[in-house]
């Protein structure tokens, strides 16, 4: 169900916190990189080419993103489709990467245990994740799920600190966890249904059929304007998790 125009709607917004979050990396010698969850392989590309790396793995479960990853991919950057629950390899990574991915995966502390184990011994985690599910825009929606007679999409990501203490758990010698909130001015509120229409509704839009799906729309933006006001701009708070660590 993910749909990359409709998730490029807002390409600029969701492009700074991935900026921030390569700006956490130390950028070494011919590195060997696994990003998970790489979407259409755009910003896999500009990871690859920022750091100089040596190679780079792309992985997603989505078919639709990835056809759009043959005009990123080169000799030393590759796509595969797969599982991140799923995903075993023997070979030691350099920096284990993932932009707004994670989020969608449960149990985060047998997660990140199985990402430090592709590390090699001096390997570096960078993940950065969204953390809203607090607000009215993630909120309503699971409201109008349960009206459906549907499960709330579950959260998944943890308390800001758990991650620093599971790091520090995990053997990283050094780290840097912090909470950002992103603020975007988007010309109305209406903006936020389309916004979350590239992301988080496309978990009920897949558990749906597609009448229901409008049906579900529909309310959703109702109850939505109705608790956030219909207005012209709208200041969207949006709260991610940016987490780097290094043995
Ligand atoms: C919000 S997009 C981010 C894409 C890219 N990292 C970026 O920053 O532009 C989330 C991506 O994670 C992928 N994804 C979600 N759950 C996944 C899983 N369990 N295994 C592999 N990929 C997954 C989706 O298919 C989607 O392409």
């Amino acid at each position: 169900m993910w749909n990359p125009d409709q998730y490029e709607r807002f390409r600029h917004e969701r492009h700074q916190p991935f900026h921030d979050l390569v700006g956490l990396i130390e950028p070494r010698d011919r590195m060997h990189v696994l990003d998970l969850g790489c979407g259409t392989g755009e910003l896999t590309r500009q990871l690859h080419e920022q750091l100089h790396a040596e190679e780079t793995l792309g992985i997603d479960n989505s078919e639709t993103m990835l056809l759009k990853s043959s005009a990123f991919g080169g000799k030393m950057l590759h796509f595969e489709r797969g599982n991140i629950e799923a995903l075993v390899t023997d070979r030691p990574y350099d920096l284990v990467f993932s932009n707004a991915a994670l989020q969608w995966v449960g149990n985060h502390t047998s997660l990140f245990s199985r990402l430090a184990s592709f590390l090699a011994s001096h390997g570096q985690l960078a993940i950065q994740m969204p953390s809203n599910d607090d607000h009215p825009s993630h909120m309503v929606a699971a409201e109008v799920a349960t009206q459906f007679g549907i499960e709330a999409r579950p959260v998944n990501v943890l308390p800001v600190d758990r991650y620093a203490q599971l790091l520090h758990t995990l053997g990283f010698q050094r780290q840097h966890v912090r909470m950002e909130v992103y603020g975007h001015l988007l010309h109305s509120s209406r903006d936020v249904v389309e916004w979350v229409k590239g992301t988080l509704l496309t978990d009920y839009e897949r558990r749906l059929p597609p009448d229901e799906y409008a049906r579900f729309l529909a309310d959703y933006a109702t109850h939505l304007l109705a608790v956030i006001g219909d207005v012209h701009p709208y200041f969207y708070t949006y709260k991610r998790i940016l987490i780097w660590g290094s043995f």
